[in-house]
């Protein structure tokens, strides 16, 4: 079965075409046909975070030239050959009323290109920021209105959880019950996989995530963003360098007896201290170690304590944030040393992308999971585990 993906919930927008078969924990296989992704951090950088508006803007300008890329590298770009009449192309300028740039685009793709080998559309319906979350779902609207290929609605969250399970190497190592430590700019959550793609939601953030504990702590630090990856680069020199360690920042509910989390208190911690100074390179990398440091610690306890009680033994950590090399280590280090198995996306995957989307949708759409496509809306706020799709 041969499914495109589409992933626009927050600043990267991104297909993929994949072919799968087999179900799991028989037979399962993939292939990636081809992909491609832009990520917009650059421009939404001066704003310390994303901007929604101007996200909804990119992805209306990215998504079709990314289509016909992807379905250049996979071999199924069908060339010299109209999707659609003019009726058609009027009828999808309806529908993308609102979308004026993106239907620009997509009509003189569809004046080009034939319909290419493709069984379904895998769209992300949310979690995200909802201006984004429609671009993507206008979008698969409108090629599955003049394809005439089904639409299969997908959990953002459980696309995180899918690419760490089904990775080459980790595919065989996976077994329900399963923890999942998710963790990204948007969401901080633990879920229980009971079943193979049945969940259940333990523990989330009250404020903000991880991620954006991160990001916050960068800005606060004048360093750039997204700010994972920046204080992260610090932490590492701090640590290279044997710096001195900074002054302990709070651990936030790392005690509590539930598995939420909090890391509002950081940020404000963080601001305290370096509020009227000027830091110096050294200072910076000191405080980004202790930041990395007091995120880790709370995000591996509570995984700890979660999986302790839950009776999983593999535990999957996805999202942008398990990107860490800090977070992996000591994920590894605390967590195998008790029996449990870990298993994460390879870097270039925990972040948002298109491949976990398609894969997801696989394993919807050989259970005929299809929604009609008016049914299908954004939904900014979707939970895994506490709603469907
Ligand atoms: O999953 P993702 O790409 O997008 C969302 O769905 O939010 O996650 C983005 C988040 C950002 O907050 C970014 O700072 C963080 O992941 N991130 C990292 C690292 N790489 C990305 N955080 C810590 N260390 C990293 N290496
Ligand atoms: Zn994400």
């Amino acid at each position: 079965m041969r499914i495109l993906g589409i992933e626009t919930s927050c600043d990267e927008t991104a297909i993929s075409l994949i072919s799968a078969e087999g179900t799991f924990g028989k037979d399962f296989s993939y292939k990636v046909e081809g992909e491609s992704l832009i990520s917009q951090s650059s421009l939404h950088a001066p704003y310390g975070g994303v901007f929604p508006n101007l996200a909804k803007r990119e992805h209306g300008r990215n998504l079709t030239p990314l289509l016909m890329e992807t379905l250049k590298r996979a071999n199924a770009l069908v060339e010299n050959q109209p999707s659609a009449d003019e009726k058609t192309i009027a009828e999808v300028g309806k529908m993308l009323e609102r979308e004026t740039e993106l239907f620009a685009f997509l009509a003189d793709f569809f004046r080009s290109y034939g319909k290419p080998d493709i069984d379904a559309i895998a769209v992300t319906t949310g979690p995200g920021l909802e201006p984004a979350l429609w671009v993507g779902i206008n979008f698969a609207k409108a090629i599955s209105h003049v394809w005439n290929v089904p639409i299969i609605p997908v959990n953002h969250m459980e696309g995180h959880i899918l690419i760490a399970a089904l990775g080459e190497s980790n595919l065989r190592q996976f077994h329900v019950p399963a923890l999942a430590l998710l963790v990204s700019g948007g969401h901080t959550e633990l879920v229980l996989m009971k079943e193979w793609m049945q969940y259940k939601l333990l523990g989330e953030t009250r404020d903000d995530a991880a991620g954006e504990a991160f990001d916050k702590c960068a800005r606060l630090l004048e360093l750039g963003y997204p700010g994972g990856p920046e204080i992260s680069r610090l932490a590492q020199a701090a640590r290279n360098q044997n710096l001195p360690k900074a002054a302990a920042l709070p651990r936030p509910m790392i005690h509590t007896n539930d598995l939420d989390f909090s890391f509002a208190g950081l940020k404000t911690a963080v601001r305290r201290q370096v509020e009227g100074k000027k830091l110096t390179d050294d200072e910076k990398k000191i405080l980004a170690r202790e930041i990395e440091d007091a995120i880790t610690e709370v995000l591996v306890t509570k995984t700890k304590a979660a999986a302790e009680t839950s009776g999983a033994r593999t535990i999957v950590v996805s999202g942008g944030v398990s990107a860490n090399q800090h977070l992996r280590n000591q994920c590894e280090q605390q967590l195998e040393s008790e029996g449990f198995v870990i298993l994460f996306p390879t870097p270039d995957l925990s972040t948002d992308n298109a491949r976990m989307i398609a894969l997801a949708g696989y394993f919807h759409a050989i259970n005929e999971k299809y929604t009609l496509p008016q049914n299908i809306i954004a939904k900014g706020n979707l939970r895994l585990g506490a709603e469907s799709v």
